[in-house]
């Protein structure tokens, strides 16, 4: 079998939790494969809303395992809390979620330098979500960090103090105040000594073997590919590679056995944290995608950015994605709006338009152009198949289609698991 992989091609919050938990009945396995407790995939069914942040959007889901892969990192902290809030669904963690021996762990250090990096940024802030995510990508690269195998060694806690001084040496010279790291320390080892329970295993041998039984597995990104360490809108990113290559990478798959690629997107764009997003809108039409769509971030409530769908942008995802399939989500939150704009080129400020994602630092050198088109203006609680869709809607998907030249597959018009059209 091939594994297949979902994930964002805009800046994260797609819905990417909403469409992995709808296709769950159809896999045997969901993995994630890099980032950690900064992403939050929010789920809706049966009146109940959650949010996930490192447990796989599968786990709701009985008779499939969930995954934690070697490119993601892990805070034992955060796992602890997740586990304890989904207590009230007896889920079994024994049977179906297992972990990575290989995946990254966030020490509570990490957390504290996440903090004074961006401090000593000042207004060139990323606007990191302060999870430790940086830091802790950082020392794994740099061949020093801990690895969630490593809780299991007799010599932890001395592995441990080694690389706190040296986080230490770095606090101090950023003249940042560590005084809570006691505290944070002794919530820490408790976590570990709870994280110890888990299944750790070797996740590359589960998800191979998955695979040759013949079994389905469905790889769940976090952020999306606009965050994207290389591809992305550096230096504003997060620190992993959030596209198809981070999967294999990620997971411990080969290239070769990727299957499917589902894109997730907005019908319009948001985008939370500092750095450029050239279609981004600071009038009365931002305001109300931020109050219909509910745009406050899953993981830290900040307001999240607001502005139409950038095709550039996306045609840029699909490349380097190799998106076989695109979903589009919160279509409903355009309900009523009498235009409904896309961006289809940038303009330069020599007058040049192009067509190609293109940003500098800043965002200052590029400028959108738009086509407009005609609002549905109605809302769509008694849509039950892709044909009830008014006129209006369905010439919006048309376009984007023949644009992006990607069959969509999905069109999401609700938070809710029902809410959802196949096409
Ligand atoms: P993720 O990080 O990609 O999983 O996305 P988030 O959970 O951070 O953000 C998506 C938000 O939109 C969540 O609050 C979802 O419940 C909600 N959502 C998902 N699909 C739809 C939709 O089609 N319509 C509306 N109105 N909300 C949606
Ligand atoms: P999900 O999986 C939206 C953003 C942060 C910041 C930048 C770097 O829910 O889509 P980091 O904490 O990684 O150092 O932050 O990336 N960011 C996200 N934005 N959704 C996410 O995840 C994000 N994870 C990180 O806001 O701009
Ligand atoms: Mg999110």
């Amino acid at each position: 079998m091939k594994m297949d992989v979902l994930l964002g091609l805009q800046w994260g919050d797609e819905g990417k939790g909403k469409v992995v938990d709808y296709l769950a009945p159809k896999y045997d396995v969901v993995a994630r494969f890099q980032g950690g407790p900064n992403a939050g995939h929010t789920l809706e069914f049966d009146g109940i809303k959650h949010v996930l942040h490192q447990i796989p959007s599968g786990i709701f889901r009985s008779n499939l395992r969930n995954i934690i892969g070697n490119g993601v990192v892990l805070d034992p902290v955060v796992m602890n809390k997740e586990i304890e809030g989904l207590k009230k669904f007896n889920i079994d963690f024994k049977e179906n979620l297992f972990v990575s021996k290989k995946a990254a762990i966030i020490l509570p250090t990490h957390k504290l330098l996440d903090a004074a990096y961006e401090k000593s940024k000042g207004d060139k802030k990323i606007g990191s979500t302060l999870k430790g995510i940086g830091p802790t990508y950082q020392d794994k690269i740099g061949r020093v960090g801990l690895r969630v195998g490593d809780i299991l060694a007799d010599d932890f806690k001395d592995r441990y103090n080694v690389l706190v001084e040296r986080h230490l040496s770095i606090l101090e010279y950023y003249k940042f105040d560590a005084s809570e790291l006691p505290a944070l320390e002794s919530t820490f080892f408790e976590a570990v000594e709870f994280f110890k329970n888990l299944n750790l295993v070797e996740s590359e041998y589960e998800i191979n073997e998955a695979l040759e039984d013949g079994k389905k597995v469905l790889a769940e990104g976090a952020q999306g590919s606009l965050l994207d360490i290389d591809f992305g809108s550096y230096p504003y990113v997060t620190s992993s590679n959030t596209m198809t290559a981070g999967a294999c990478n990620g997971l411990g798959v080969a290239p070769s056995r990727i299957g499917e690629v589902f894109g997730i997107f907005k019908a319009y764009c948001t985008r939370v944290g500092g750095g450029p997003f050239p279609t981004e809108l600071f009038d009365a039409d931002g305001e109300k995608m931020r109050k219909e769509g509910n745009e406050f971030g899953s993981t830290t409530g900040r307001p999240r950015r607001c502005g139409w769908i950038d095709l550039p942008a996306l045609k840029y995802s699909i490349m380097i994605n190799g998106v076989s399939q695109l979903f589009m989500m919160k279509v409903d939150v355009l309900n009523f709006f009498e235009e409904v704009k896309v961006c289809t080129h940038y303009q330069l400020m020599d007058g040049t338009k192009i067509d190609r994602f293109s940003l500098d630092k800043d965002g200052q050198e590029v400028e959108p152009v738009y086509k407009s088109m005609k609002g549905w203006n109605c809302d769509l609680l008694s849509v039950e198949k892709y044909e009830d869709f008014p006129v209006a809607l369905k010439e919006y998907v048309t376009f984007l289609e023949n644009e992006l030249k990607t069959p969509i597959k999905m069109v999401s018009v609700g938070p809710d698991r029902k809410q959802t059209i196949l096409k």
